[in-house]
């Protein structure tokens, strides 16, 4: 047990998949895994652990924003021993050409700071997806048809944004989509030498304010779901 994760040691796989809502890991472990196990429930932050087509693997929330996940995933890798960790979340599309239920593969994060910057400094440190993570993860899009774009994201530290500046400077510079986690997930892979990857489906668009209809984001998180799996197990 760690301060925030109440599983036995060998409760947790060396590949674990993490989206912020621990109910998603719920509904995760129910609809995708063999012999799902809760392993974890301590503050109702799931998780589980089964196997998906004969491979061992936990899904486990990573609560909302750089800080909370940097608590479940220091004590996923330090003391569960997780190899590769792939965030399955949602984002904010800031390009014309991405549309709401397109899936982003992020190649990289950057971000105003992270719970890192006291290590990093002076440093603008690059976090950057595994490649090979992400490779099998733009192949297995492909092949499950959902219309996928690779590039770079945001990792903001507020969701209400008060300077709308920000959203101009990064969809100028290519920025594919925003949300509140992936750089420190990234940051935590380079310190620890683990893979990671964010997979995001498009829930809302910060140019045309469209936003997923509630009824369409199950399917739209199932086809993450399944490109996150075979991108894990290729
Ligand atoms: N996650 C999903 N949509 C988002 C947005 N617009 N900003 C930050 N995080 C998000």
């Amino acid at each position: 047990m760690t301060v925030h994760i109440g599983a036995k040691p060998g409760d947790i796989a060396e590949t674990v998949l993490m989206p912020g809502d621990p109910l998603r890991a719920k509904w995760v472990a129910e609809t995708f895994l063999e012999n799902a196990e809760c392993v974890n429930q301590v503050r109702g932050m799931y998780g589980f652990t089964g196997s998906w087509k004969g491979n061992r693997v936990s899904v486990h929330g990573s609560g909302m924003g750089m800080p909370s996940l940097s608590i479940y995933a220091n004590e996923l890798i330090r003391d569960y021993g997780a190899k590769t960790l792939i965030r399955i979340g949602s984002c904010g599309a800031m390009q014309h050409s991405v549309s709401v239920r397109d899936v982003i593969l992020a190649m990289t994060a950057s971000s105003l700071s992270t719970p890192s910057r006291g290590i990093f400094r002076e440093v603008n440190f690059a976090p950057c997806a595994d490649f090979a993570l992400l490779r099998a993860a733009a192949d297995a899009a492909a092949r499950v048809g959902t219309k996928t774009h690779v590039g770079g994201i945001y990792s903001a530290d507020v969701f209400y944004d008060e300077r709308p500046d920000l959203t101009e400077i990064m969809t100028r510079h290519g920025i594919l989509g925003v949300e509140m986690e992936a750089a420190e997930l990234y940051n935590l892979a380079a310190r620890h030498g683990v893979r990671a990857l964010a997979v995001l489906t498009v829930s809302d668009h910060l140019l045309t304010h469209e936003a997923l209809p509630a009824e369409d984001r199950q399917s739209s998180f199932a086809e993450m779901v399944e490109i996150a799996l075979e991108a894990a197990f290729a």
